[in-house]
């Protein structure tokens, strides 16, 4: 069995949900499963430290989540057009995978949500990939074919699935924004299960 980690951080709930639904498009794939992971967050006061095990929702990520995955998603809420830190600290301390080059060649992709339409997905998308092209990661996206890519008046870009959830979170995921999350987790796993 191929494991494709989803590794993501979310504070109000949107980008956890589309972990889910891009897990369930991994799913899909009879050699394909999903393992979903999360970071602790981020204080400005360095005292503050988080339990190792999380009220909530999936295990905190380790470096072995990283070493072991036979391919990445990352997913991000957008801040400030930029990942939020959570996750970059969480990248920032996987050098020794660099050393070593335990990423290289493995295929990766990226997801993120935003609260207002042209709040920054594209260039937070980008920013997140560009950690995993230092990793020597295969960077993977949408084609057009995916016609939800068209159609789509919310999120849904061809650098990765993305969801608008409003100034006050409420959004929920709309079809083509959902299609889109099914779609990268289902062409993540083609991909995947060829290269196995
Ligand atoms: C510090 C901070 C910065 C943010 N920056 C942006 C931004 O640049 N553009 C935007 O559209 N939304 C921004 N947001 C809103 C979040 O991206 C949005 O609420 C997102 O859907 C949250 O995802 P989550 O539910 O997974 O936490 C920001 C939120 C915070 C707290």
């Amino acid at each position: 069995m191929n494991e494709i980690l989803i590794l993501y951080y979310s504070r109000y709930g949107a980008t956890a949900e589309m972990a889910h639904i891009i897990a369930r498009g991994i799913e899909t794939h009879a050699q394909c499963q999903a393992r979903i992971r999360t970071v602790p967050p981020v204080s400005s006061v360095c005292e503050a430290s988080a339990d190792d095990i999380p009220a909530d929702g999936p295990p905190y990520a380790t470096l072995e989540d990283l070493h072991d995955c036979a391919a990445l998603v990352l997913g991000s809420p957008t801040r400030f057009g930029n990942m939020a830190a959570a996750l970059k600290y969480f990248i920032d301390s996987s050098s020794s995978l660099w050393l070593s080059g335990a990423l290289a060649g493995k295929p990766a992709a990226a997801f993120t949500s935003t609260a207002s339409l042209h709040g920054g997905q594209e260039t937070t998308l980008l920013s997140m990939m560009l950690p995993l092209l230092h990793h020597g990661m295969l960077i993977m996206g949408l084609p057009y074919t995916e016609t939800g890519l068209l159609t789509t008046t919310s999120g849904g870009t061809p650098y990765g699935p993305s969801h608008v959830a409003g100034s006050d979170n409420k959004h929920t995921l709309t079809d083509e924004e959902r299609q889109l999350c099914t779609a990268l987790g289902k062409r993540m796993a083609n991909l995947v299960a060829r290269l196995a």
